[in-house]
């Protein structure tokens, strides 16, 4: 990151709201349900499947956690009723995971049998350290009674490769992502060149175990270095899956999908868009030109 991206990211929580909404409204589809059908309509009809994030995470009432799960089910509904090809991908901590883990399960498992009913699946999201443990084992225990739900593994993580061996044998079902959180050295990687090896290690074993992927990147190298290895393994488009996040590098996610590779896109959607917003924007490399820009045409 640029030294005036790093001032601007700092910046960030001191900006208007309304600004921070105006530069990410790339990435988010809108604040209710209709707003992300239409994106994911929009997607299907050009041939990408969808996954839908009703932004909101780290409840603190376990009422919040009940209302979250219900509105997880209630979209499985209207995307059924709606034909879209979508599935939907939820945070534990939305779900309680760090008020009640047991109720947080429970929720858990309300959202995967009803997608479960409808032949959809759910992806438990993965994210900061201190919920790496809850996370993969929440996921082994609905796992245990569902097929189809799926867990994303971090490569930045020291860990990530124990637990891909412990989960092996399971026939997990992984998104695979490079990690987002801001986490210490003595667990997680930093160097960029250590987690692309990371990634690209896991990535291999998973396929080469038969294990469904989803690969979660935006990184040209990891994209060109997986397409060769699924040319090599000379694996169905049932085997494994592209996902990238709504937004962001859509000239590369249009010549994935040329190539001929199913592709998914996250489309997070819903009222609390803000944190989610930021922390978008902080991984942005052109993050100081998109503020700048819209920071003109606000005050024009
Ligand atoms: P990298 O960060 O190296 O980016 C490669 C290139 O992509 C950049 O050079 C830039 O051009 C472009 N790019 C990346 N991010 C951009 C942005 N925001 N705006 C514009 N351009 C951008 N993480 C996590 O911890 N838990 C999770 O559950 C998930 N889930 C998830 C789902 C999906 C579908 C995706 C694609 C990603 C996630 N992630 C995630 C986020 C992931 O861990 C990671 O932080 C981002 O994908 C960025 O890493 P890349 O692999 O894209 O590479």
């Amino acid at each position: 990151m640029r030294a005036v991206d790093r001032a601007v990211a700092g910046f960030l929580p001191y900006l208007p709201k309304a600004l921070v909404g105006r530069v990410a409204n790339r990435y988010i589809a809108g604040e209710t349900v209709e707003d992300a059908i239409r994106v994911a309509r929009d997607l299907n009809s050009k041939g990408f499947r969808a996954t839908m994030d009703i932004l909101g995470e780290d409840i603190h009432r376990l009422d919040q956690a009940h209302s979250a799960a219900e509105n997880y089910r209630a979209l499985l509904g209207e995307l059924h009723r709606q034909k879209i090809d979508s599935n939907v991908s939820v945070k534990l901590t939305q779900l309680g995971l760090k008020v009640d883990k047991k109720e947080c399960l429970s929720l858990a498992d309300s959202v995967v049998a009803r997608a479960q009913e409808l032949g959809n699946f759910v992806r438990l999201d993965m994210e900061d350290s201190s919920c790496t443990s809850d996370t993969l084992e929440i996921y082994s225990d609905l796992r245990r009674r569902h097929a189809n739900v799926g867990v994303v593994i971090q490569a930045y993580l020291h860990r990530t490769a124990d637990d891909v061996a412990r989960l092996i044998d399971s026939k997990p079902n992984f998104r695979l992502c490079k990690g987002v959180y801001v986490e210490p050295e003595s667990i997680a990687w930093h160097d960029m060149r250590q987690i692309n090896r990371n990634y690209l290690e896991i990535l291999e074993r998973l396929l080469r175990a038969g294990i469904y992927v989803g690969i979660a990147t935006h990184d040209e190298h990891i994209v060109q270095t997986a397409q060769r290895l699924i040319a090599e393994l000379k694996l169905p488009p049932a085997a494994y899956e592209f996902q990238m996040l709504l937004g962001v590098t859509e000239p590369l996610r249009a010549r994935i999908r040329t190539a001929g590779h199913p592709l998914r896109v996250y489309i997070p959607f819903g009222r609390d868009w803000y944190a989610y917003s930021v922390r978008r924007l902080r991984e942005n490399p052109r993050l100081a030109g998109y503020v700048l820009k819209a920071m003109l045409i606000s005050s024009s």
